[in-house]
């Protein structure tokens, strides 16, 4: 007998879904069919208000007109140019635009399709760059604990997150972790950025006198980790890392990928923070998740680093078949224009003291252990059901989705990241919803 399923169109067996409960998901699907603004539309008819940016990416909210207009434009116009020795003028142009909002030290990017392949391309720049440096002893890469940086073999290497490690066998050799910065005993319920453990940045000096710094090429951090369920940076603590790297001749890598694009109040963390990595890694909100892209962008020195040899030969080996691909460019210039006629890349600074007090109002609910928030950015933490870790969290998406509102989960946190432009009441509308569900959570 064969072993293929009937494909019968609405069948859902055959999509092996990401990060997901696939026989939960099967037997109870949860569908979009439609999204505007602040709100999805499920297949059953339901308005859902958007919590989580689709997952950190639409920062503009769903369905905007420029951007849809610039990718109908250019599929009917120039639909596909070779990335490698041949170009496109959006591409240049749309670089330009970024090296334009990026912080200062930022003077060229590099395109690729994901956060993760961003990563991939970051590690590899940073190795490659201490190579050319004559510094070719520096292959250390450091990660920190419960960091996340995408899927790939290089982006699993340096996180540090167990379930996303663990089925991979031996990963990349050559990475170390600093320890992550949650100290819930000393912060809980910190409003911005946490008093205690900006000292734990120290923890790399002890990483340094480990393995001596002629061995490490960069290290890597999210300013504001994500997906391991929203770690704020405590106070002091990306100036000490800077500050460190540079003692030691260490590349900084800030991976910017929910934190780019206006999550915080400035286009970029590393502005918000006043803090100049070397390196920038960036997707998601490039293109307002419409259109599978992302981008790196490095520092004049490590480009120029690259610029040697007779000049009809490549200068790094590395790109990809879609890199600052045309349909994708323009979206992203779609995106960036839209970004600027509304003033979303600072917008979450206006609204964040608002976002932060409702936020802080759900203390009282039960089996909430914790409260962190920075930016449009929110999490709580809750209890984890005896025996059974994840579930509380889970139910509590569930009951959010029946009721209109989609949260996001990870463990037993719930993370909240809305789009930028969310107005005050649907602010209101968002946490009266969330009380609601963690009401009845019990
Ligand atoms: C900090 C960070 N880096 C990398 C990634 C991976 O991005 P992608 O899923 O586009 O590969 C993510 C995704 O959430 C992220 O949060």
């Amino acid at each position: 007998m064969s072993n293929r399923l009937n494909s019968t169109p609405n069948d859902l067996r055959a999509f092996w879904m990401p990060f997901t409960a696939n026989r939960q998901y099967k037997k109870e699907p949860r569908l979009f069919v439609g999204a505007k603004d602040m709100h999805y539309t499920t297949h059953d008819g339901r308005q859902v208000l958007d919590g989580t940016a689709g997952l950190w990416c639409v920062n503009a909210g769903h369905c905007r007109p420029k951007i849809t207009e610039a990718i109908r434009e250019q599929a009917g116009e120039l639909d596909y140019a070779p990335a490698f020795q041949l170009g496109h003028p959006k591409a240049f142009e749309l670089a330009n635009r970024l090296i334009d909002l990026a912080p200062d030290n930022m003077a060229h990017v590099l395109y690729t399709n994901s956060g993760s392949e961003s990563v991939e391309t970051a590690l590899k720049v940073a190795l490659a760059y201490q190579r050319v440096k004559g510094q070719g002893s520096r292959t250390r890469l450091i990660g920190r604990e419960r960091g996340y940086h995408g899927v790939n073999f290089g982006g699993i290497s340096v996180g540090g997150i167990v379930s996303n490690r663990k089925m991979f066998g031996t990963l990349l050799t050559g990475v170390d972790h600093m320890p992550h910065t949650h100290q819930p005993g000393k912060n809980a319920f910190s409003k911005g950025m946490p008093e205690h453990g900006g000292d734990l940045a120290d923890e790399l000096e002890r990483i340094v006198t480990l393995h001596d710094a002629s061995t490490i090429a960069a290290v890597i951090v999210e300013p504001v980790a994500g997906s391991t369920g929203v770690l704020i940076p405590p106070k002091g603590y990306l100036q000490r890392l800077r500050e460190l790297c540079t003692k030691h001749g260490i590349l900084l890598i800030f991976d910017e990928v929910i934190t780019g694009f206006g999550r915080l109040g400035a286009p970029f963390a590393a502005q918000y923070f006043d803090v100049k990595p070397d390196i920038i890694t960036t997707a998601k909100g490039l293109t307002n998740g419409v259109i599978p892209m992302g981008a790196v962008f490095v520092t004049a020195e490590i480009h120029d680093a690259f610029m040697t040899g007779p000049e009809h030969m490549i200068e790094f080996f590395h790109g990809y078949t879609y890199s600052g691909n045309p349909i994708a460019s323009a979206a992203a210039l779609g995106t960036l224009d839209t970004y600027k006629e509304e003033g979303l890349l600072t917008r979450a600074a206006e609204i964040a003291p608002y976002w932060e007090e409702k936020l802080h109002s759900l203390r009282d609910c039960p089996n909430v252990i914790d409260i962190r928030n920075l930016g449009l950015i929110g999490a709580i933490e809750l209890k984890p059901i005896d025996g059974e870790p994840t579930k509380r969290a889970f139910n509590a998406f569930l009951n959010a989705y029946n009721d209109g509102l989609l949260i996001r989960t990870t463990g037993d946190i719930i993370a909240l990241s809305p789009p930028l432009i969310i107005t005050t009441e649907q602010i209101d509308e968002l946490f009266d919803k969330l009380r609601k569900v963690l009401m009845n959570n019990i």
